[in-house]
């Protein structure tokens, strides 16, 4: 296991629209997938997509601190494939930040509530609705298997930027 360089913005891999994973290459995902924990955990981020790695496949990675879920923790899924359809619900705006992204963030607006599906590391289909902050990191995540970057979803840039300089300015609990 290894810790892997992250793209960052630019990079054209962050660009691309990833490959479907399909009939696994099981030890070539395993491999991917140890990688990317390794990474992630590293990185102390919330969220990583295979591309932000620079590999264009349809793999995401997230959980949801109890502080970030309103007391509910989510431990850490892993998905291939995943699909996402919105649910009832407004568009809320929040803070963002991403690994791609480093020191920035800003206010994008997401689906409150989703439904969301993908093959899990054991083969199973997982499916499960989500609301709130594990609503956001998912459609954070999964759009960069389409190379949609957060800063490419808001509607105002006069929201974007340095997140100690927003944070310091008391508006926003920035990652
Ligand atoms: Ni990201």
């Amino acid at each position: 296991m290894s810790i892997l360089q992250i793209a960052r913005l630019g990079h054209p891999v962050l660009r691309q629209v990833a490959r479907p994973v399909g009939p696994l290459d099981r030890a070539g995902l395993d491999r991917l997938v140890a990688d990317m924990m390794d990474t992630l955990a590293e990185s102390g981020g919330v969220g990583l997509a295979a591309p932000q790695v620079h590999e264009s496949l349809r793999v995401v990675m997230f959980r949801v601190p109890p502080w970030r879920g309103g007391g509910v923790e989510v431990p850490l899924t892993i998905l291939a494939d995943p699909v996402i359809e919105p649910l009832d619900g407004p568009q809320v705006s929040e803070y963002e930040s991403c690994l791609s992204i480093p020191g920035l963030t800003g206010l994008v607006p997401r689906w409150s509530r989703i439904r969301y599906g993908g093959w899990g590391m054991d083969g199973a289909w997982v499916e499960c609705e989500a609301e709130g902050f594990h609503a956001r990191v998912v459609q954070h995540e999964c759009d960069h298997l389409d190379g949609v970057v957060y800063s490419m979803r808001m509607d105002d840039l006069v929201h974007f930027g340095f997140s100690d300089q927003i944070r310091r300015m008391g508006s926003v609990d920035a990652e």
